[in-house]
């Protein structure tokens, strides 16, 4: 590590469901489905963050340029779920005031330590405490320092339209639960707008949403002995106004079979095996979400184009 970097590590041991178990226990229900966390091995990974630069996918730069010019206040102790390898929050360091600490939390433990190092690296001054937990369920936070500066949850991305309105609440609960008293937190949220500008940001003519979807399938055959025939799906992704969701799947084109983890399994034709939901929320719409979950809102930015929206939020 480089000189002047102030970095930590607390490794709380959490469990992981492997992709095995998940793919062989998905794709036996009906109807199908394999969870969207699967999406980002390495080749997954790239694709999303070719992805975030397509022209049709407004999500990231529209939440840069609102996160470039949020007002926080200084001394922020900034606490992310699922921090992966995100370059968002370099973006609010660079934004925020003093930033007293950084605490990223990951299930992914290489991943996680690999990118907190980097992170330390560039940010001298900040402070980086990494927690290797599991997110989805309460856990204790190690002493962080800049003590008597706030606690903000940072949740970027709309990753909490990938979960079904209920089970946003339930994890925004334990995020409320985690970050103790007067916690506050900025979290990005896609706002809900005309169908053709959703259902493009999910069908870029460049194909690479579709490539993005079908790795998993690439990612069933390389990692569990798969013979799945991928030209004979297709990435299937609408938006649902009734649900406020667009709903993405793979189609299979074709009566087939495969084998997979030494299991065989049908698809007929046309059968979907379902992969993600990105649930919309007007601004009203989230605060009220929110609330179930304790958060009172201090302050929403948008876009001029009212694309999407960031929420500040303190616990009451
Ligand atoms: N969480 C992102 C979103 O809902 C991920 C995403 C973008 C995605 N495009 C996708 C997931 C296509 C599955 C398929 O916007």
């Amino acid at each position: 590590m480089k000189n002047g970097a102030r970095f930590a590590f607390h490794d709380l041991a959490p469990g992981e469901e492997s992709f095995r178990d998940a793919v062989l226990a998905g794709l036996e229900r009906a109807p199908k489905r394999i969870p969207c966390k699967f999406f980002y091995d390495a080749r997954g990974s790239a694709l999303f963050e070719e992805i975030c630069r397509l022209p049709e996918y407004y999500p990231t730069r529209t939440e840069v340029v609102i996160l470039e010019e949020n007002s926080m206040g200084p001394h922020c102790r900034v606490i992310e779920f699922g921090s992966g390898a995100s370059q968002k929050i370099r973006i609010l360091l660079q934004a925020l005031e003093r930033p007293a600490a950084y605490v990223p939390v990951d299930i992914s433990r290489e991943h996680l330590r690999d990118a907190a190092i980097g992170l330390a690296e560039d940010f001298p001054s900040v402070p980086v405490v990494a927690v290797c937990a599991d997110y989805t369920r309460p856990f204790p936070l190690p002493p962080l320092p800049g003590a008597g500066g706030k606690r903000v949850g940072f949740f970027p991305g709309s990753t909490i339209g990938n979960f079904e309105p209920d089970a946003a609440v339930a994890f925004l609960a334990n995020y409320a639960h985690i970050l103790g008293p007067k916690g506050e937190m900025l979290i990005g949220v896609d706002l809900k707008k005309e169908t053709d500008i959703l259902e493009a940001a999910y069908n870029d003519r460049a194909g690479v949403t579709a490539a993005f979807n079908l790795n998993l399938l690439e990612r069933v055959n390389r990692e569990l002995d798969g013979d799945l025939d991928i030209d004979r799906f297709e990435h299937l992704a609408f938006y649902s106004s009734a649900e406020g969701r667009v709903e993405i799947y793979i189609r299979s084109l074709a009566h087939q079979t495969a084998q997979i983890a030494g299991r065989r399994f049908r698809f007929a034709k046309d059968e979907l095996v379902h992969t993600e939901y990105s649930y919309k929320y007007s601004v009203d719409e989230f605060r009220v979400l929110a609330a179930r979950a304790g958060f009172r809102p201090v302050d929403t930015w948008t876009d001029p184009g009212e694309l999407f929206s960031v929420h500040y939020f303190r616990l009451r």
